[in-house]
């Protein structure tokens, strides 16, 4: 285990056998967390960001701690070095990114397509002068767009905007959409990839607004907030120079290689592949969207171009959240708790925000079955699963999702390992900021 790395829980560790070798983490893993002391590994919240993570601070990250934690308990139970990782739910990529470091070779899922862009901006390897140059050339190339900067966004998102409200000023969106046209135009598709993620990223900096797990407010004067062009472009220069201070720094991670897969989970994970581990955070049943709260980077890197694309997108993310309306159909679900929960759902459907609750409970437990049969099938026999997930509430009836994953899992050919509550309740961003509501991390292992 790296310097610096607290255990989270030393009676599981010296539960699994003993004496078997197991390989540290190369040192530039512990290099590149060094200084670091995460009071709660289930969220990278409240802990000074490392390289990589500060290209877009992704507040429902969960510390990268835990992925070596994760590996060693796991090779320490096949008593050999694991070989590959599996994360369906990669995020900003800290699974993948870990894996990286700690020579285990990567595999990953994500359906936005901004932060899939972000994952495998990490994941590439650069010649760093022909970034440079590419770089140089958009700086010569661009200019300013005078109008029809985001076609198909919202009429909110520029000036004038709507009621007098608007996301960008004309100005700060006539150079975001100008660079963004420079950058496309790149024939470099991993430069390319890295200089619309560094765009996309600094665009709520430079917006009116603010964004919370509860949504996208307006800043506090934001009448008043003056954003030049000048200010987008050296944001701009400060994120591709901090970039390529983390490529150079750390190209020589232990292994350079990775598979991202870009779309649905419930499609995409491999039923196949002999994955030692897999390591994740679902989105959890608490009606966070993740396409809302990643809507302006998508519209200013140009992942989406027109509404039919931002529905689409909603629809191909797990079904955690109400704010459209899809099927709640769902497949056969065999745990008594969530039978229980659903029938105590149902007494209260007239009194939710959204009647449809009740049904987007289950079809998320089925969207996760689906993933978790999946990864039953595609775990090597003693590979280990690792999760982190939030409970959830809704008009009193308390969802134990930990209970219910691990009820499902035991259907699926899997054994409970662990089921640990974060002993920190502090609020993580994926609960909105709601104390009471518990995060856990299961551990199951495929028997
Ligand atoms: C809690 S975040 C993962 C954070 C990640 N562990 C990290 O450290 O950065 C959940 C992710 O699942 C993604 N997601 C939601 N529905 C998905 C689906 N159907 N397929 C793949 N990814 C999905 C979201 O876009 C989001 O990035």
């Amino acid at each position: 285990m790296p310097t610096g790395v607290k255990p989270l829980r030393p009676k599981a560790i010296s539960s699994v056998s003993a004496g078997t070798a197991v390989a540290l983490p190369p040192a530039t893993f512990a290099e590149w967390l060094s200084g670091r002391e995460p009071s709660h590994l289930s969220t990278n919240s409240g802990t000074p960001l490392v390289a990589f993570q500060t290209w877009r601070n992704f507040k429902e990250a969960f510390a990268p701690e835990l992925i070596a934690q994760a590996f060693e308990e796991t090779s320490k139970a096949l008593g050999r070095r694991i070989a590959n990782s599996i994360d369906p739910f990669g995020g900003s990529g800290t699974t993948a990114l870990s894996s990286q470091f700690l020579d285990v070779r990567p595999t990953t899922i994500e359906v936005n397509p901004y932060l899939a862009d972000l994952i495998e901006a990490k994941l590439t390897t650069y010649q760093v002068d022909e970034l440079i140059e590419d770089y140089a050339k958009v700086l010569d190339n661009f200019s300013d767009v005078e109008s029809d900067w985001f076609p198909g966004a919202a009429d909110t998102f520029v000036e004038p905007g709507r009621a007098g409200r608007y996301i960008f000023s004309a100005k700060v969106a006539g150079r975001l959409a100008g660079l963004q046209r420079a950058i496309l135009s790149l024939e470099n598709v991993s430069h390319c990839r890295l200089f619309r993620v560094l765009l996309s990223s600094i665009a709520v900096d430079v917006s009116n607004v603010v964004i919370s797990g509860k949504g996208r407010r307006y800043r506090r004067g934001w009448e008043n907030r003056k954003i030049s062009p000048a200010n987008v472009l050296a944001m701009f220069d400060d994120a591709f120079v901090r970039a390529i201070y983390d490529i150079r720094r750390y190209a020589n991670r232990s292994c350079l290689d990775y598979t991202l897969l870009r779309g649905d989970a419930r499609e995409l994970t491999p039923k196949a592949g002999a994955f030692d581990v897999t390591i994740f955070s679902p989105p959890y049943p608490n009606s966070f969207d993740y396409t809302d709260v990643y809507n302006v980077e998508l519209w200013v890197g140009g992942y989406l171009t027109n509404r039919a694309e931002n529905a689409s997108l909603r629809n191909k993310t797990l079904r955690s959240h109400v704010q459209i309306k899809r099927s709640y159909e769902t497949g056969t679900l065999a745990s008594p708790t969530l039978d229980r929960v659903s029938g105590e759902l149902e007494t209260v459907r007239n009194d939710l925000w959204n009647r449809s609750i009740p049904d987007m409970v289950r079809a998320y437990f089925s969207d996760m079955q689906t993933i978790m049969s999946n990864l039953s099938e595609g775990l090597t026999t003693g590979g280990q699963a690792y999760m982190v997930v939030g409970d959830s509430r809704y008009h009193g009836v308390q969802i134990p999702v930990a209970d219910i994953l691990i009820e499902l899992g035991e259907g699926l050919g899997f054994e409970k390992i662990g089921d640990e509550p974060f002993r920190s309740m502090r609020a993580s961003p994926q609960q909105g900021g709601r104390e009471e509501l518990v995060e856990s991390l299961i551990t199951l292992r495929r028997s």
